[in-house]
């Protein structure tokens, strides 16, 4: 193996570039040359593409958001698409790439190998912690400091008021954020994809806090079946018109900001291992850390979607929040 490529895909995650710095860096003390390709796999089928130093990827282990730019692309949906980065990857001569990306991003991969023998690894990039195979995903730590640190500035104004805050964080069929973000600001209640009929099971929550002159925040994940925090804050405040109900739609500020210090080393640990991986001619595989060690899922389970969250988290809220 002698020249790799190497892609940001998908919705972008902090601690991306620090994981771009890890695979580069680590490529390059094996003798190894590495290929970057802007705008995920727009960027294989357009050949837009920048040749990898040590010297191009310093000063970024600290900044979100990705250098290599990221996309989800509609075009490598299409066979014409996806033989198009073919013709490339031929004409870079690469043995070998490299994915950091969500479950979109490795399904793309593995359809790749299916048309063409090269090497694949992935390094989990989403904030929603959504895939098979690891106990974090690179963005998911930093995604969950920023809700916890947004959630703490609405309680301050919340308290003041007495009102009921709707909060609504991201995790399209996902509940992760909001499990662990809810439990990490104190929430009293969240709804998530996971589990049917949360919305009821609020409204029943409510009744019990009737007569209780305090703040509440509850926090909506985006994919709940609901329908987010405005449909929630409407569906209280025609059951309960005393309540003074906000909404708070945190959006794309979960997805920026410098990453953590943890999501920087899991990104720097994840990128050293996929070098690593492909030197030992693993392929079709996402880079996972379970328990702090490496692991390795076929990119075909590793999109399989998580149905169940960790009952004991689930638990620990339900208990705390009373
Ligand atoms: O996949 C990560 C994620 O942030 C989801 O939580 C969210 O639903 C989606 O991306 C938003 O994607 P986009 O920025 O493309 O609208």
């Amino acid at each position: 193996m002698k020249k790799i490529g190497l892609i940001t895909s998908g919705g972008d995650s902090p601690g991306m570039n620090a994981c771009i710095r890890a695979v580069v860096r680590t490529a390059i003390s094996k003798g190894l040359c590495v290929t970057g390709f802007y705008r995920g796999y727009d960027g294989l089928i357009d050949n837009d593409y920048v040749e990898l130093t040590a010297k191009s990827v310093s000063n970024i282990i600290h900044r979100g958001g990705t250098i290599l730019k990221s996309a989800r692309s509609p075009r490598f949906l299409s066979k014409e698409g996806k033989l198009l980065a073919v013709e490339h990857i031929k004409q870079h001569l690469l043995d070998g790439l490299i994915v950091i990306g969500g479950d979109g991003s490795f399904k793309g991969a593995s359809a790749l190998t299916d048309l063409y023998p090269i090497k694949v690894i992935g390094c989990p990039g989403t904030i929603d912690n959504d895939l098979v195979g690891t106990d974090y995903t690179i963005g998911y730590d930093t995604a969950i400091n920023t809700v916890v640190d947004a959630v703490d500035k609405i309680r301050d104004t919340a308290e003041s008021h007495d009102r009921i805050f709707v909060v609504e964080v991201m995790g399209r069929d996902a509940g992760l954020i909001a499990l662990r973000s809810a439990i990490g600001s104190g929430a009293e209640a969240i709804l998530i994809p996971e589990r049917q009929g949360d919305l009821e099971l609020l409204i029943d929550k409510i009744k019990t806090w009737r007569n209780t002159k305090s703040s509440k925040i509850i926090m909506v994940a985006e994919g709940d079946e609901s329908g987010g925090a405005v449909n929630v804050a409407n569906t209280i405040k025609r059951e309960f018109p005393n309540f003074d109900v906000k909404i708070s739609i945190l959006g794309h500020i979960q997805r920026g900001g410098n990453p953590t210090c943890m999501e920087r080393v899991n990104a720097s640990l994840m990128g050293f291992y996929a070098v690593n991986a492909l030197l030992e001619g693993k392929t079709n595989s996402m880079i996972g850390l379970i328990n702090k060690k490496v692991s390795y899922t076929p990119f075909k389970d590793a999109v399989k979607h998580i149905d169940e969250l960790n009952p004991v988290l689930l638990e620990v809220l339900e208990v705390l929040s009373n």
